[in-house]
Formats: structure tokens, C-alpha cells, sequence
């Protein structure tokens, strides 16, 4: 029997604990809302539609997954696991299998999944965790054969019950129409006056069908976040899960603990990343390539044999090989570098294209600037870009060298070959293979005494 698949994501609840204006299932893991992890993972278990049954802060939690694929269900009350999935079961065919998830249990994968979603038969399957301490959680009691009989709530069970380690993880997959019938059934005449979605599977077995019982060997996995310790812990273990995934993938990481990616790194062979590392957006690296301790890249390509020193952060930035960066650099969004650039310590550079071979070793400004090949850039050189309303664009030659402290006023530019003399604040264009200078003609004076401090 192959039916569709559509995934139920649970998303209604309050998030007290949370003690935050944000609703619970948009706290992030890695810097994207829970919710959206769980919505990943549906989709690649392949589902046909996606329901979200969410309650509080609806339109928020709309506006900040977007997905037009989602069909987004309201659960104005919050009456109970079942009374959540009933809502949505309106929007699902007959035909279909059910998984039901959930917003706030965000590191569960797909490959955990999939015997849930490959279950055939009338009857259910889900899935449960052994438990250390299975307090707070459902109870899978099973009958003498060890087949699943029933889910009993942690304030609704007995003594003997609660002795049980396997607890619910409350994932669980069955057949639509059958899960519309057992749902309609539910009553809420229990400890916390709920539908509970729990129930479905004694109606299940009343039925005469079996349920699957699928035991996730991994803890993290089936982990809900009711408060931000929670949610700091599944954010360690996230990061802990990709770190050993590079790894493997043969990248060195000095200390796979201190280490963040948060969002998507593809590494060619041999690269190293020192510790305290924070990889976001899309970085792209090549062979050979180093990142310094305390380094922070957004958004970057960085070719084979590139180095980012210390403390440095690169936003936006694409570079050929050999290209050094840093320590104490910052490089913002539109800047690229041909191969064999170097950009020092308390450079800041932005909107520019650098061409092959140019430094610019310490304490500058390179803003919206069009640079040559094997350019000088002076200590101190400022690329005036901004004239309080407008900016401007600074244009340099190959082989320009401009000396230390010298002020670039955009627009201007300076030829191919050009000197620049230190201390020179350029606002015509510079020649050509020529110097250009604009200090006051240096002098002395005899005999000049330094004040004194009055009586
Ligand atoms: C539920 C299970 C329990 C399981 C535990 C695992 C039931 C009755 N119990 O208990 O067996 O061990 O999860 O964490 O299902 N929700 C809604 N609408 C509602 C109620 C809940 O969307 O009306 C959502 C919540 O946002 C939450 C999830 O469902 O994400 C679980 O609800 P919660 O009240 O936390 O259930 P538990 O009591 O933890
Ligand atoms: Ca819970």
C-alpha cells in the first residue's frame, strides 16, 4: 500500500517557560525557527502537504515561515493533543498516512522517521525512548507479548505505570480515515480534562489493529524545548551533530564544541577552523583554507589556500585564491578579491572589487572602490566615499602606491603607477605614473619657543 504522505506539525502551544513575546516554535536552533527545522524534515520524508496546527502568535509564526506549500490550521483553544490533530484532519484525504510531529521537538531526522512513514496496515505506529527518568511523560504499556496496548498520561497513571521507562515521544503515524474515526472518539474524561491524541492508540488496538512500537535510540532526537536551558542544550547538540558530520567529511576543527554553523558550509579538502568560529548564511571554502580563532563569516566564498587570521569578520565576500584576511579585519557585503590579496589588521573594507595582488595592511577605509592589480595601500589611507547624501566611487590603477594617511575624496582616481606622497588628501584626479602630493612644504623655525604655563 503506498499512500500519500501528509506530516501534522504541532504547533499551538503557549510556551510559558519560554518567558518570551516570541512564540515558542520560532526560537531557533542554529539561527532558524524550530518549526522550520521540523518542516525540513517532512519534506524530505517526501510529504504531500503539511499541515501546521498553530494557536498563539498564528499570524507571526505565518509571517516567519512563509511556505505558501503550508496549510496553516488554527487551534483557537487549546483543548488537547487530539483536539490539535482533529483540526487539521478537514484538510487531509482519506487515503492518506498521517505523521504527526511536532514545532517544539526540533532535532528529530528523517531517517528516525522513516519506518513511522513506511507503515502499512490499519493500524498505527509510533514512536518512544527509553528514559532514565521518564517523568512528565506518557507511558507505552505493552501487553505480555511485548506488543503496544496503550499510552497512559505521567497524572493519569498508577504505581505501576510509572515505573515504566518507555515513554511517548507523541510521533506516531496511522492510516487518515481510521485516524478520523479514532479521533472523533476521544473524550477528554481524564486528569487534565484533554483530548488526548494518546488515547487513539487503545481505540486502535479496540479495533482489533496492531501498533507498531519503533524505539528512537537517540535521546536528542525525540527532545521537546519547554524552556531556553532546554532550548540551549538542543542548540549544542545540533551544532555538535554538524561538527562530526565535517569532520568526517575530513575538516579539522580545533574544537568541535567551539564551533557554530548556522546555515550551510561546503568545504573543499584539508581546511581547518580554529576555535570560536561562527559560520552563518552560505560560505563556500576552498582547499587548504584556515580560519582564525574567532572569526565570524557570513555569506562567503573564499578560494583554495585562503587565510582569515583572528578576530575577523567577513560579510558578503568573495575571493580567489591565496587571499589573507585579517587579524582584526572587518570586510563588508560586495566586496570581491582576485587571488593573492591581503587585507591587514583595522582594515575595513566595503562595496569594492580588488584586483589581483593588493594589500592594504593596516588601520584603513576601502569603501566603494574600483582597485587595480598589485596596488599599495598606506597605513591609514581613507577612501572619503560619502559626502553626507551621495556616495562615491574611488578608482585606483595597477601599481598605484598610496602612502600612509593619505585621504582618497570620491570621486577621484588615481592612474596606473601613480605615488601618492603619505599625508595627502586627493580630491583631483591623480596622473598616471606621476607623485602627487598635497602637503603644506614642510619647515622650521629657529629659535620657536614651546608655551609656558602661565602664573
Ligand atoms: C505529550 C503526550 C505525552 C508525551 C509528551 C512528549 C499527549 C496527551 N501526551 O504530553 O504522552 O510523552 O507529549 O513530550 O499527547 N499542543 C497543541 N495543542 C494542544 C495541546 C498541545 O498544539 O491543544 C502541542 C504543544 O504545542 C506541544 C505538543 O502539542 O508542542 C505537546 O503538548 P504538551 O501539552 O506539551 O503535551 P505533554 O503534556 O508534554
Ligand atoms: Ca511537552
Amino acid at each position: 500500500m503506498n499512500r500519500p504522505l501528509e506530516v501534522i506539525i504541532l504547533a499551538a502551544g503557549k510556551g510559558t517557560r519560554m518567558r518570551s513575546t516570541l512564540p515558542k516554535v520560532l526560537h531557533p536552533i542554529a539561527h532558524r525557527p524550530m518549526l522550520a527545522h521540523v518542516i525540513d524534515t517532512a519534506r524530505e520524508l517526501g510529504a504531500a502537504r503539511i499541515h501546521v496546527v498553530y494557536g498563539h502568535g498564528g499570524e507571526q509564526v505565518r509571517e516567519a515561515i512563509g511556505g505558501k506549500e503550508i496549510s496553516w490550521v488554527e487551534q483557537a483553544e487549546q483543548l488537547g493533543t487530539g483536539h490539535a490533530v482533529e483540526q487539521a484532519m478537514p484538510g487531509v484525504g482519506d487515503d492518506a498516512l498521517v505523521l504527526v510531529l511536532y514545532g517544539d521537538v526540533p532535532l528529530i531526522g528523517s531517517d528516525t522517521l522513516r519506518p513511522l512513514v513506511e507503515h502499512s496496515g490499519d493500524g498505527a505506529a509510533l514512536l518512544s525512548v527509553r528514559l532514565a527518568d521518564p517523568t512528565g511523560y506518557g507511558r507505552i504499556v505493552r501487553d505480555a507479548d511485548g506488543a503496544v496496548e496503550r499510552i497512559v498520561e505521567q497524572k493519569d497513571a498508577s504505581a505501576d505505570e510509572l515505573a515504566i521507562d518507555e515513554g511517548n515521544t507523541g510521533i506516531l503515524a496511522a492510516g487518515a480515515a481510521s485516524l478520523r474515526r479514532w479521533l472523533a472518539a476521544l473524550d477528554n474524561d481524564n486528569a487534565q480534562g484533554e483530548f488526548y491524541l494518546t488515547d487513539v492508540i487503545a481505540l486502535c488496538r479496540g479495533e482489533g489493529h496492531s501498533v507498531e512500537g519503533l524505539v528512537c535510540a537517540d535521546e536528542e532526537e525525540v527532545a521537546g524545548v519547554n524552556d531556553r536551558l532546554q532550548l540551549a542544550r538542543l542548540e549544542r547538540a545540533y551544532q555538535r551533530r554538524q561538527a562530526e558530520r565535517l569532520m568526517r567529511e575530513g575538516v579539522s576543527l580545533a574544537d568541535p564544541a567551539r564551533f557554530d554553523l548556522r546555515g550551510e558550509l561546503t568545504t573543499g579538502s584539508d581546511c581547518s577552523i580554529d576555535v570560536g568560529v561562527i559560520i552563518e548564511g552560505r560560505v563556500q571554502l576552498g582547499d587548504n583554507v584556515h580560519i582564525g580563532a574567532h572569526s565570524v563569516l557570513r555569506d562567503v566564498s573564499l578560494g583554495d589556500g585562503c587565510t582569515v587570521q583572528p578576530m575577523t569578520l567577513l560579510e558578503g565576500v568573495e575571493a580567489g585564491e591565496r587571499c589573507n584576511f585579517g587579524p582584526y579585519a572587518r570586510v563588508r557585503p560586495g566586496s570581491r578579491f582576485e587571488g593573492e590579496t591581503h587585507v591587514g589588521n583595522f582594515v575595513e573594507v566595503k562595496n569594492s572589487h580588488i584586483a589581483r595582488g593588493s594589500k592594504m595592511g593596516h588601520l584603513s577605509y576601502i569603501g566603494d572602490t574600483e582597485m587595480g592589480a598589485r596596488v599599495n595601500i598606506g597605513a591609514g589611507t581613507i577612501t572619503c566615499n560619502y559626502d553626507g547624501a551621495n556616495k562615491h566611487r574611488t578608482l585606483i590603477g595597477d601599481d598605484a602606491f598610496i602612502g600612509s594617511d593619505s585621504q582618497l575624496v570620491a570621486p577621484v582616481s588615481v592612474g596606473d603607477g601613480a605615488t601618492i606622497g603619505a599625508g595627502s588628501t586627493i580630491s583631483k584626479d591623480a596622473p598616471a605614473g606621476e607623485l602627487t602630493l598635497s602637503r603644506v612644504k614642510q619647515s622650521s623655525i629657529k629659535n620657536w619657543k614651546r608655551p609656558q604655563k602661565s602664573k
